[in-house]
């Protein structure tokens, strides 16, 4: 899988990395973020959201697991912090998100359940390198990814 790394100064940076990646998604791309408490995978999303037209607010659906915020394409942001099995995301009907032909789906703490992500076009591991400094690798599937 290629990977780009990169590293971000600012929080501002992180969300005009994420607005570029949004030029490569299209409605049905599944994308996973993964990396420690405070690495920045909320902040990506923000700049994802911006970069697909969605200026709302957007927090980390930590108890609701997903938010879905309306736009064309459609986001479905999901958190699966607090999930330990497939089992538990299969009850929340996550197939139909992610399999939508509606909307894109990006997905916090995508590794706590990765038999899930097989399908992600993109997978974001965010590094705490110091209190600005954050270290992104992106592995995309193919495509070249423009960050
Ligand atoms: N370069 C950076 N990129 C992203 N966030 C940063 C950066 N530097 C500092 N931060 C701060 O780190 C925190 C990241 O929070 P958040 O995105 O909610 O993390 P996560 O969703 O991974 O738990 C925010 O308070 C943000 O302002
Ligand atoms: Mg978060």
């Amino acid at each position: 899988m290629p990977v780009i790394v990169i590293v971000s100064e600012s929080p501002e940076k992180t969300v005009s990395i994420g607005e570029n990646l949004a030029k490569s998604l299209k409605a049905g791309n599944i994308v996973g973020l993964s990396g420690e408490l405070g690495a920045g995978k909320t902040v990506m999303v923000k700049g994802i959201c911006k970069g697909l037209g969605y200026d709302g607010a957007v927090t980390s659906p930590t108890y609701n697991l997903i938010n879905v915020y309306s736009g064309q394409p459609e986001i479905f942001h999901f958190d699966f912090y607090r999930l330990e099995t497939l089992a538990d995301l299969v009850d929340l009907g996550y197939e139909d998100y992610f399999y939508s032909d509606r909307g894109i789906s990006l997905v916090e703490w995508a590794d706590r359940v990765p038999e899930a992500m097989s399908d992600a076009v993109i997978s974001i591991e965010m590094e705490i390198v110091s209190e600005r400094k954050r270290r992104i690798r992106i592995y995309s599937r193919g495509d070249d990814y423009d960050c």
